[in-house]
Formats: structure tokens, C-alpha cells, sequence
């Protein structure tokens, strides 16, 4: 977005409904992102329109209620167009699945969700136990880690090579690109990552041709949507997105959980202490740690909670507020590892919805419960300060622990 070109607020929304609300950028936000994203229920309305410094204006949701209708609703919001990657319009590519819409949508997840789906998954266990076994071994008798850099982000990393069924040679590249691609904070930067990484994935593509490994490029590259085959674009299009959106959201989840788990010591006795409670402690830390966002289009004019949006408004569903919504989550500030069940809509909702959340929930439950179980007390290293990643993936730069 050219930071220096006015905003153009559309005559129908209404003055006092627009605002600078700062999420992703404001000191506000960077200071303490979940307690901000908590704040807006108390001091907004349930709909504002509002735009930043580096990200264009858009009504933002943030009720749970109205972002699962948007989420449920293809029908009068579309995703076209909305994936958070600009692109050269003169070579323009989807990103898939997240731009196709139903029925076609369902021809593409089919591809992939049976390589995800809650036994596939369970296969990995052993595997991903293993290696967060490792990563601790490296550094437990040193009493410290760089946690982001030495657990966090190589895990996720890790496991999602071994999914692709790509060496784990590519892991510092695959970080290093990750994080080139969404903290660079420098379009160079960014521009130069993005070329490196097409040219990988193109290589990827052309070796994985024909060969059926059982991993996830050979389905997308071998996959045929319906039984057609798929275009050279559509091929990158696909794996480039499945690439993005699985490395940056697993190693942001993972750093705030363990930012929280060391700030909160009986917090995280409780956890030790009650095994058979895990999968909901990680649903719990997964609502009060949601890391995204969601953008839809306006297909035709429509009203939402009284509210006149109109034909091609952008639209953006605050995931992290909306699990903070005391209507959905009441008293939403308090980790509650008992609160009654209800899905959380941190993997979104309705046909988009994260073709990777038993895999992170699983990658989430196994390090908490191998990091616990080696390292059951620790701290955030004294003196030392967290601070966040502006952007759409809500995270902490680094996590310094010491035990
Ligand atoms: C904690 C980790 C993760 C979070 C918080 C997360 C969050 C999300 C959200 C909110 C969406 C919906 C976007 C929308 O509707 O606008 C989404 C979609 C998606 N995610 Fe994840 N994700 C995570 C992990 C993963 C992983 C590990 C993978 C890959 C293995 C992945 C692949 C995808 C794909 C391909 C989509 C598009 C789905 C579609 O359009 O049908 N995600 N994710």
C-alpha cells in the first residue's frame, strides 16, 4: 500500500464508524497484542471501518457471531482476491484453495485433505514427538534457549518438511524465507525473498512430476481438480500458499503460548498436573492466542448488523478479538482450561477453514507436553523484554528463556 496516498473512506460509510484502529501496527498493539485485541470490545462498536498505515481500509468484525456468518457465507463474500500476497496483475496467480470458491473449492481441499485429516495426523505423532525430543536435547543443559529460534520456528518447520516429504536440509531456508516474507518490513527485502522462493517451488515442481511419494507437493503437482489438470500457475499457486500458510502461523502460536507459559508458573503446574486435560488447554491457549486474520470481498450489497456494506468492500473478521468476544467467551480475559466447549475461530470457519489445524493442534499439544515434561519450570530470561512483529500474523520476535 503507498503509505503516502490518501485514504478514500466510500461516501456510504458512515463518519462515524471510521477509524485508525492500529491493530497489526499501532505502539498500542506491538505493546501487548492479545490484552489490545481484548480492549476493542470494550472501546469500539461491533463493526468499524478502518484502515492503517499498511493495510487498506476494510470494515473490520469483530463479534464472533458476525465473522462466523461472513466466514459461512461464500455466497455473499468472496475471497477472490483477498489473499494477503499482492501480485503482478499482469501475471497473475490464484492463491488456492484460499481463492476458489464452492463447489470448485471442494475439488482442490479434496487433493490435500486426506494427507491432514485427524488420522493422518495421528500417524505423525511418533515422528514430531521425536524431533521436538531432539531440538530440547540441543539445548537443555545449557539452562537457556532463544526459544523462537531454537524450538519454535525449526519444529513447525520440521514437521512440515516431512509432510511435503522435502529434505530437512531446507529448514534454515525455509525459516529464513518465512520470515523474510512477512516480517521483512522492506518491500527489497520482501521482493527478492519472494523470487527466491518461486524459484524453488518451480524447481520442486518440476522434480516432483510423476513421482508419487506421498507427500504434499506430489499431490498438488500430480492432483487433477475434478479429474482436469491443473495450469502451471494454478500448480504454484496451490503450493505456494499451502507453503505460507503453514510455516509463520505454527511458529507465532508456539512462541506466545510458551511467552505465556513462562510468565504464568501455576499455570503451568496446573497443565503438568492434569494430563487428561490437554486437548482443552490447547484449545483454551488457542483462542486467547489467535494469530489471524481473515479477508472477504463484498459480492453484493448487503446489511450486517444494521449496517449497509457495499458491492466490492473489503471486509476483514478480527479472529483474535473475535475469540475474545464475551458474548461468545464469557469473561474472555481469563484462561479457563474448563470453559464449555464451542469452536474457537482461530482456524477460521466454513469451507476455508485451516486445511492445517489438526496438524497444529497436534504440533502444539506435543510441545507443550515434551517442553513441560524436560523443563517444567522456566522464565522469561531476566532483563529481557518481548516484543512483537508488526503484521498479520501476530507474534513475539524472540522468546529468551532460562530455567
Ligand atoms: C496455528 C497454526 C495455524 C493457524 C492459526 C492457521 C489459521 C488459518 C486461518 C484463519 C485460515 C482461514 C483463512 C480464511 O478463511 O480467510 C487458514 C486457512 C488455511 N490454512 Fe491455516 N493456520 C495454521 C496452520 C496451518 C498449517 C500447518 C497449514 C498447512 C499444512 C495451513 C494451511 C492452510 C491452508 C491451505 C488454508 C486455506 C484453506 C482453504 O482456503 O480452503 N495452515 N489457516
Amino acid at each position: 500500500m503507498d503509505t503516502n496516498a490518501p485514504i478514500q473512506i466510500p461516501s456510504h460509510v458512515p463518519p462515524e464508524l471510521v477509524r485508525k484502529l492500529g491493530i497489526t501496527e499501532s505502539a498500542e498493539f506491538l505493546a501487548s497484542p492479545h490484552k489490545f485485541m481484548a480492549a476493542l470490545h470494550e472501546t469500539q462498536p461491533p463493526i468499524v471501518f478502518s484502515y492503517g498505515d499498511h493495510s487498506p481500509p476494510a470494515w473490520n468484525l469483530l463479534k464472533y457471531e458476525d465473522a462466523y456468518f461472513v466466514l459461512r457465507h461464500p455466497e455473499f463474500f468472496t475471497t477472490e482476491g483477498t489473499g494477503p500476497f499482492p501480485r503482478d496483475p499482469n501475471d497473475y496467480w490464484k492463491i488456492i484453495p484460499l481463492e476458489i470458491e464452492p463447489p470448485d473449492h471442494r475439488k482442490y481441499r479434496a487433493l490435500v485433505d486426506p494427507l491432514v485429516s485427524p488420522k493422518a495426523v495421528l500417524a505423525l505423532e511418533v515422528s514430531i514427538r521425536a524431533f521436538a525430543n531432539e531440538l530440547i536435547d540441543n539445548f537443555i543443559d545449557k539452562g537457556e534457549c532463544e526459544f523462537a529460534k531454537e524450538f519454535g520456528r525449526p519444529l513447525p518447520v520440521g514437521v512440515f518438511l516431512d509432510l511435503m516429504a522435502l529434505p530437512r536440509d531446507m529448514m534454515d531456508e525455509f525459516v529464513r524465507w518465512a520470515m523474510g516474507l512477512l516480517h521483512a518490513q522492506d518491500r527489497v527485502i520482501a521482493g527478492q525473498v519472494m523470487a527466491e522462493v518461486t524459484q524453488y517451488l518451480n524447481k520442486v515442481i518440476a522434480e516432483k512430476r510423476g513421482v508419487l511419494d506421498g507427500g504434499m507437493v506430489s499431490a498438488i503437482v500430480n492432483g487433477r481438480p475434478g479429474g482436469e489438470e491443473m495450469s502451471a500457475r494454478e500448480t504454484f499457486g496451490f503450493l505456494f500458499f499451502v507453503w505460507i500458510a503453514g510455516l509463520d502461523t505454527v511458529f507465532a502460536t508456539l512462541n506466545n503460548i510458551f511467552v505465556w507459559l513462562a510468565e504464568n508458573p501455576e499455570r503451568r503446574q496446573e497443565i503438568i498436573d492434569t494430563p487428561d486435560n490437554i486437548n482443552n488447554v490447547v484449545e483454551e491457549l488457542l483462542r486467547v492466542f489467535t494469530v489471524t486474520f481473515s479477508g472477504r470481498t463484498v459480492r453484493d450489497d448487503i446489511e450486517l448488523r444494521g449496517i449497509k456494506m457495499k458491492k466490492g468492500d473489503k471486509i476483514t473478521s478480527i479472529l483474535p478479538a473475535c475469540n475474545y468476544d464475551p458474548d461468545a467467551f464469557p469473561n474472555p480475559a481469563e484462561v479457563n482450561f474448563h470453559r464449555p466447549r464451542k469452536p474457537v475461530l482461530t482456524f477460521a470457519g466454513g469451507a476455508h477453514s485451516c486445511l492445517g489445524a489438526h496438524l497444529a493442534r497436534l504440533e502444539v499439544k506435543i510441545c507443550i507436553q515434551e517442553f513441560l515434561r524436560r523443563i517444567p519450570n522456566f522464565t522469561i530470561k531476566p532483563g529481557a523484554k518481548i516484543e512483537y512483529w508488526p503484521g498479520g500474523v501476530v507474534g513475539p520476535k524472540d522468546v529468551p528463556l532460562a530455567w
